[in-house]
C-alpha cells in the first residue's frame, strides 16, 4: 500500500526512482510523483495514473540530480489527483516529503497548523506532517523531523529531503515497512527489497519508532528519541528474474504457471518420505507448546484467510485440536479469549498487513504463542511472531494472490502432518500423506496443460454480472477463493458458498443469468454436490464443474468441464483452484481489465 523509493549516490536519481517506482506500483497505482535535489533546490514532478504517466511528464519537466524521493499511491485521503499526489511540501516549498501509512489525528493537527497560518494544497493526512516540520523547524532539521514525529497518531513510512540538509534523505518507520539498501557510496530507501536488487543485496530494515538519516558520508540509524542504534545489514536471496515478467503477459499468469515449482519448493527439505514425517525447522523449538495447544487460532486476511479455513479443515480432520478461523480485522478489536495454552497462526504472504500485523500482537499479548505463515523473508510479521514457516514462494507481484494461496495451503498441510504424526496419526497415512502431497506438482502441471481450453470457453463468460461459486467440505474454501479471484480483476460480481447452503438464499437468484462454478471432485459427499447441481439445473442456471479425471457421468450436467487429476480429498484444494485462476485470469484479460494492478486494490495493505 503505497510504495516509496529514495535514492542517493552519484547515479541519476530519477532513473533509479523511476525504475523503483514501477517495481513497486503493485503497491498502489493511483498517481506518483518524485522530487529531485538538485545543487541547494529540490524540484519535483508529479501525475495521477500509473508510473507511464509520471514519466511521460518527466520528458516535458525533466529532473536532473543525485538525491532524490519517490512515490507510488494508493489513496486513503482525498481521490487520486495532481494535489493529492505524493510528495508532498511545506508552505515555504523547503521540505519535501513521502508517506506511506495514515496520520489518525490528522484533522487536529491541522486545525492547531491553520490556527497558527499554514495553508494546505491538498486533502491528504500526508500534507500534515511536512507542516509539522515546518513548524517545529528553527535550525536543527533532524530534531524538526523527530518532533513532528511524536506528535503523530497512526502509522507512517516516510522518507523526506529539505533544502536546509542538501544531499540527506531523512526515513523513519512506524508500522509501515522501509528496507534500505547499502551499495558502494550510494544508498536506497524503499517499502520493500524489489526495487533494491538490482543494485545491492545488502539491506537492513527499519523496526517500528525508527529512523535513518542518510547522507554521503553513509547512514546513522537511531530511535525517534535520538538514541542511536546499530542495524544489522542482511544478504537478499532473491533472483532478479523472479521479479520480472519473463516473457509472460502478465505477472499472475506467470505466477499461476510457476505453482509447481512453488508447491515442490514450499515442500522442499521438509519431509522425510520413509517415515511419513515433516521437519519444520522453524517451528521445533516450539513443538511440543503446539501439540499441546487447547486451541488454535488461525488469523488471516483476504485470500490468506483462506488458506487459513482450509488450515481449520487440515488441522481439525488429522489433528483433533480445536481451530478457530478469524477476519484479522475482526479478531483484533473483539477483545477474542485467548490464553497461554493457545497458539496463534498468523498467515500473510506480504507479512505486512496492518490487520493481521495487529491482531498477532493482540495475541502475543494475551500470552499465546504466535506463528507465521509468511512469504516475504524479514517482514514485519516474520519478525514480531515467536516462531514461524517460510512459504518459500518467491516474490508475488500480481495483486491477485495464486501461488502464495498454494503454497500456503502446501505449509499447513505440512505444519498438520507434523502435529499429527507426533499425536496420532499411523506411519501408514502419514506416508500415504506425504507421497501424495509430492505428486501435487506434477498434476498442477496436468492441470495447466488445459489453458487453452479454459480460454476458449472464458469466452462466452466474459459479459457476465454475477457468478457463483459453489463447494463442500474442503472444495468450500476453494469456492470462497474462486469467487474473490473472478471479482477482484474481473469486476464481476462474484459470491462464494458452500454448496448446500444455496438453498437457503442464493437459490433465488439462479436463471439461465447466472453461471454456477460447481467444485465437484470426486470424495465422500460427490453425490451430495450432484443432486446440488441438479437443483441449479433444474432452474436454468447455467454450470461450470470442475471435476475427477475420469468422471464422464458429470458431462450431461455440466455445460463445461474441467479436469483435474484425483488425489486424496485434503489435498484437493491444491488442484481444484488451479482452474479457477485460470478461468478469473482469462475472463479479466478478455473484458480489458488490467489484471496485475485491479483497480482500487493493492497488494500490501498496510492500513486498517
Ligand atoms: C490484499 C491483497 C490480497 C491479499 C490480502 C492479504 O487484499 O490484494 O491478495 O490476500 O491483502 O494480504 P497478505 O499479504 O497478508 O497475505
Amino acid at each position: 500500500m503505497c510504495g516509496i523509493v529514495g535514492y542517493l549516490g552519484n547515479k541519476d536519481a530519477v532513473d533509479v526512482l523511476i525504475g523503483g517506482l514501477k517495481r513497486l506500483e503493485y503497491r498502489g497505482y493511483d498517481s506518483a510523483g518524485i522530487a529531485v535535489q538538485n545543487g541547494t533546490g529540490v524540484n519535483m514532478v508529479k501525475e495521477v495514473g500509473k508510473i507511464r504517466n509520471l514519466e511521460a511528464a518527466l520528458e516535458n519537466t525533466p529532473l536532473k540530480g543525485n538525491v532524490g524521493i519517490g512515490h507510488t499511491r494508493w489513496a486513503t485521503h482525498g481521490e487520486p489527483n495532481q494535489n493529492n499526489a505524493h510528495p508532498h511540501t511545506d508552505g515555504s516549498g523547503n521540505i519535501v516529503l513521502i508517506h506511506n501509512g495514515i496520520i489518525e489525528n490528522y484533522a487536529s493537527l491541522k486545525k492547531m497548523l491553520e490556527d497558527k497560518g499554514h495553508t494546505f494544497k491538498s486533502e491528504t493526512d500526508t500534507e500534515i506532517l511536512v507542516h509539522l516540520i515546518e513548524e517545529f523547524y528553527t535550525d536543527d532539521f533532524e530534531a524538526a523531523v523527530r518532533k513532528a514525529l511524536h506528535e503523530v497518531d497512526g502509522t507512517y513510512g516516510i522518507a523526506v529531503v529539505s533544502t536546509y540538509m542538501p544531499d540527506h534523505i531523512f526515513v523513519a518507520r512506524k508500522g509501515s515497512p522501509i528496507v534500505i539498501g547499502v551499495g558502494k557510496d550510494e544508498y536506497f530507501v524503499a517499502s520493500d527489497v524489489t526495487p533494491l536488487v538490482q543494485y545491492t543485496r545488502d539491506v537492513f530494515y527499519l523496526d517500528d519508532y525508527e529512523m535513518a538519516i542518510i547522507s554521503k558520508k553513509g547512514v546513522t540509524t537511531k530511535t525517534i528519541e535520538n538514541k542511536k542504534i546499530k542495524k544489522n545489514v542482511e544478504r537478499v536471496t532473491i533472483e532478479l528474474e523472479s521479479i520480472e515478467k519473463g516473457g509472460f503477459d502478465h505477472f499472475m499468469l506467470k505466477e499461476i504457471y510457476e505453482q509447481p515449482k512453488t508447491i515442490m519448493d514450499a515442500m522442499r527439505g521438509r519431509i522425510i518420505k520413509d517415515e511419513g514425517i515433516v521437519k519444520l525447522g522453524g517451528l521445533e523449538a516450539v513443538a511440543d507448546r503446539l501439540i499441546k495447544a487447547r486451541k488454535i487460532i488461525i488469523t488471516a486476511s483476504g485470500t490468506s484467510w483462506h488458506a487459513a479455513l482450509l488450515g481449520e479443515y487440515l488441522i481439525e480432520e488429522f489433528c483433533r485440536i480445536p481451530v478457530e478461523v478469524e477476519y484479522a480485522s475482526e479478531f483484533r478489536y473483539r477483545n477474542p479469549i485467548v490464553g497461554e495454552d493457545d497458539v496463534i497462526i498468523a498467515i500473510s504472504q506480504s507479512g505486512e498487513t496492518a490487520d493481521t500485523l495487529a491482531a498477532l500482537r493482540e495475541g502475543k499479548r494475551k500470552g499465546a504463542l504466535v506463528l507465521g505463515v509468511v512469504n516475504a523473508v524479514g517482514s514485519t510479521i516474520a519478525r514480531e511472531t515467536d516462531a514461524g514457516v517460510y512459504i518459500h514462494a518467491g516474490p508475488e507481484i500480481g495483486v491477485a494472490s495464486t501461488k502464495a494461496f498454494t503454497s500456503q495451503v502446501t505449509v499447513l498441510t505440512l505444519i498438520t502432518l507434523m502435529i499429527a504424526r507426533r499425536l496420532n496419526m499411523s506411519s501408514e497415512t502419514g506416508k500415504a500423506m506425504v507421497d501424495e502431497l509430492l505428486r501435487i506438482p506434477e498434476k498442477v502441471q496436468i492441470i495447466l496443460h488445459q489453458n487453452d481450453y479454459i480460454r476458449d470457453f472464458a469466452r462466452r463468460y466474459t459479459d457476465e454480472r454475477n457468478f457463483l461459486y459453489l463447494g463442500r467440505g474442503f472444495n468450500f474454501p476453494v469456492a470462497l477463493e474462486g469467487a474473490l479471484k473472478l471479482k477482484e480483476i474481473s469486476y464481476i460480481h462474484a459470491e462464494g458458498y458452500p454448496a448446500a447452503e444455496m438453498k437457503h438464499g442464493p437459490i433465488a437468484l439462479i436463471d439461465k443469468d447466472m453461471p454456477v462454478v460447481f467444485l465437484a471432485t470426486k470424495d465422500a459427499i460427490y453425490d451430495k454436490v450432484i443432486s446440488n447441481i441438479e437443483e441449479v439445473k433444474a432452474r436454468g442456471g447455467r454450470i461450470i464443474c470442475i471435476a475427477t479425471q475420469g468422471d464422464d457421468v458429470i458431462q450431461k450436467y455440466a455445460d463445461h468441464v474441467i479436469y483435474v487429476p484425483e488425489t486424496l480429498k485434503a489435498l484437493t484444494p491444491l488442484l481444484s483452484v488451479i482452474p479457477l485462476q485460470l478461468l478469473s485470469y482469462h475472463v479479466a484479460v478478455m473484458r480489458g481489465c488490467d489484471v496485475d494492478q485491479p483497480r482500487n486494490l493493492a497488494k500490501s495493505v498496510t492500513v486498517e
